[in-house]
C-alpha cells in the first residue's frame, strides 16, 4: 500500500487514541483482600482470558496500586463484571487508591462473601468471578497474574445459553474524554444496547464461502 493510499483510507492517530478502536469494552472492578487490609476495588481493563484446563484470566497489576500489596499478600482476586448503575465506581475505583479511602463503603456498594476465595463478591455487579492466582510474571512496572477460576456466578436470568442477556444493563465503556476547551470536565462515555440489539448469524454461512475441501474439514 503506498502511504498516498493510507492516508487516504486513515487518519493517523495516537498510540492513547488507538484504545478506542477495541470499544466498548467491559472493564472489571477487581476486589482483592488479604488479612492485613481491604476488600479494596480496583478499577480494571488490562485483563484478558488467557487459556482453558483451568480457565484462567490474565490480569495486570501495576506495582504502585494498593491492589497490587493485596495480592501479593492473598494470592486471590474476584473480578466483577459492573452494571451500568456502577460507571461512578469505575470512575472512583480507577482514580482513587483503597490506601486513601474505604471504596466499597465509600460507593455503598454490597458484598458477600466468596467460596472458594477469602475475596467478596460485589453483589451489585452483573457476575463475578472468584480467581486464585496460579502462575505470575513481572515486567515493567506491573505484575501479571494468572487467576485461575474457581467459580463464576452471573445474575439469575443472566445467561441465555452462553450468551449474556442485555436486559442485564452490561456497562460497556467507549473510555473517557475531557469536555471542550474552555471546560474543566472530564466525561466517561457509556454505550447503551438493549436486548434489541443482539444480532444472531449462522456459522454455515462462513463454511459456505470456503473452497470444498475446506468446506468439510470444518463444518460439524
Ligand atoms: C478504565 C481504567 C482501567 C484501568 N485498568 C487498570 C489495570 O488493568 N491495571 C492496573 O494496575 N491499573 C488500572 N487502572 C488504574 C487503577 O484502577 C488505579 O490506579 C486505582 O486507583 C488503583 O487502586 P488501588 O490503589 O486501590 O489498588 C485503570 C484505571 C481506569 C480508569
Amino acid at each position: 500500500m503506498a502511504p498516498s493510499d493510507r492516508s487516504n483510507a486513515f487518519d493517523e492517530i495516537s498510540e492513547m487514541d488507538s484504545t478506542a478502536l477495541f470499544k466498548p469494552e467491559v472493564v472489571s472492578l477487581v476486589v482483592s483482600k488479604s488479612e492485613s487490609g481491604g476488600p479494596n476495588l480496583m478499577t480494571a481493563s488490562w485483563f484478558m482470558l488467557a487459556g482453558y484446563n483451568p480457565f484462567r484470566y490474565l490480569l495486570a497489576v501495576s506495582h504502585e496500586t494498593y491492589t497490587y500489596e493485596l495480592i501479593e499478600e492473598n494470592p486471590e482476586f474476584v473480578l466483577a463484571a459492573p452494571s451500568r448503575d456502577m460507571i461512578d465506581a469505575l470512575a472512583l475505583a480507577g482514580t482513587v487508591s483503597g490506601r486513601d479511602l474505604d471504596k466499597i463503603d465509600h460507593l455503598g456498594l454490597e458484598t458477600v462473601p466468596g467460596d472458594a476465595v477469602d475475596v467478596p463478591l460485589l453483589a451489585d455487579a452483573i457476575g463475578n468471578i472468584e480467581c486464585s492466582v496460579m502462575d505470575s510474571f513481572e515486567f515493567e512496572n506491573c505484575t501479571y497474574y494468572f487467576g485461575s477460576v474457581e467459580n463464576a456466578y452471573v445474575t439469575a436470568d443472566g445467561l441465555d445459553g452462553r450468551i449474556l442477556s442485555l436486559e442485564e444493563d452490561i456497562l460497556a465503556y467507549m473510555g473517557s474524554n475531557w469536555g471542550a476547551e474552555d471546560e474543566d470536565e472530564k466525561y466517561r462515555y457509556h454505550a447503551g444496547m438493549s436486548p434489541d440489539d443482539l444480532e444472531r448469524f449462522p456459522d454455515s454461512d462462513v463454511i459456505e464461502t470456503l473452497p470444498d475441501d475446506l468446506k468439510e474439514k470444518y463444518s460439524r
